[in-house]
């Protein structure tokens, strides 16, 4: 029988979780062994892990008994939810819980969990500098996992909250690529004015929490942040012109006309990236790319990320 300990995967067959079982499944000799879980045992991408040695279970979040199940036995789990599929923060709230729980009814080691700042300590509903969303949030997506993380420390289950960063994935999947403008030339368009963003590539997340979980004691109940890069919207366009082999330009928006562009969530992340732009020190400073790459050294920089990926990103 295997020695290796169990780690518990939540979101396995997609980004984050996918790239912490495709790294423990990489590092044969390591001490961990995954275990995925998904409500899709016999879909392909459960497949395609359990072909990398994963061992595949069900588990839906909105099922707390089938998450005690799927956390039974383990070493640690990495917990992850699933805003953009309901858009509702008391859904992602109950979520948390769902998890929170199951790791304490498992007595769990180690939770890594995946987590952005509560950015009402910085801007109280009171403050009009940006709307409040959904009656008690700034940045509902945000919000409400700063929130939780109260969830798993509260309860004293031993977690790592970890702060991740904008997945450059979203050039290619959430329609933020360059477009053509009346004038036909490619732009990014993003309210970050002359501040930087700290992006990363998502399977890098998954990436530097098995670098965490491998460090276990050291980070059990610390916050931390990672990202691979912190870059301007000028310097993010300059790199696409350099992989795309084009013209790319920058439209620096203001975020009250990013918040005005109607595609579900836009109110959302205009908030949330007038939050980034106005706190950008104190944003950047608590996701250091030294500390990233520590935890992860193949981290990808953009110019990597955009070698790999700039065929994928639709131009129109
Ligand atoms: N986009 C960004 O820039 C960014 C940056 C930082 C953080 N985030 C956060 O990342 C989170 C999403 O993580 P992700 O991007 O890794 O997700 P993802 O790629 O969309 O994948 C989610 C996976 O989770 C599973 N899932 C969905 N609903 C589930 C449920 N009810 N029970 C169990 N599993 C469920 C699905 O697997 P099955 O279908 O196999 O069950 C799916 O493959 C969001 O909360 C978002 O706010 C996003």
């Amino acid at each position: 029988m295997s020695d290796k300990k169990i780690i518990a995967v939540v979101g396995a067959t997609g980004a984050q979780g996918g790239g912490l079982v495709r790294a423990i499944a990489r590092d044969a000799s390591g001490p961990f062994k995954a275990r995925a879980i998904t409500r899709e045992v016999n879909g392909d991408k459960a497949k395609e892990l359990a072909r990398l040695g994963a061992e595949v279970v069900a588990g839906d979040v909105d099922d707390p008994a089938s998450l005690k199940r799927a956390f039974a036995g383990a070493y640690g789990a990495y917990c992850v939810t699933f805003f953009w599929a309901h858009f509702s923060p008391e859904r992602e709230h109950d979520e948390a819980r769902a998890m929170a729980q199951a790791a304490k009814h498992a007595g769990l080691a180690h939770v890594v969990w995946s987590t952005l700042e509560d950015t009402r300590k910085w801007v109280p509903l009171s403050d009009d500098r940006m709307p409040t969303l959904m009656g008690k949030y700034k940045v509902p997506h945000f919000d409400v996992k700063g929130e939780s993380n109260g969830l798993f420390t509260d309860a004293g289950v031993p977690t790592t909250c970890l702060n991740t960063s904008f997945y450059w994935e979203n050039f290619i999947h959430f329609g933020m690529g360059p477009k053509p403008g009346p004038d036909g030339k490619l732009a990014i368009t993003l309210p970050m004015g002359d501040k930087k963003l700290p992006g990363i590539a998502s399977e890098d997340i998954g990436r530097c929490a098995y670098g965490i979980l491998k460090k276990g004691a050291e980070y059990a109940g610390k916050t931390v942040g990672i990202a691979g890069e912190h870059l301007t919207g000028a310097q993010m366009a300059a790199a696409f012109a350099k992989a795309l082999g084009k013209p790319v330009g920058y439209n620096a928006v203001p975020p009250e006309v990013y918040r005005s562009f109607g595609f579900p969530g836009a109110e959302d992340l205009g908030n949330m990236f007038q939050f980034k732009r106005d706190f950008n020190d104190a944003y950047c400073a608590v996701r250091s790319l030294e500390f990233s790459r520590s935890l992860n050294p193949a981290l990808q920089s953009f110019d990597a990320w955009l070698a790999a990926n700039a065929s994928r990103i639709p131009l129109e």
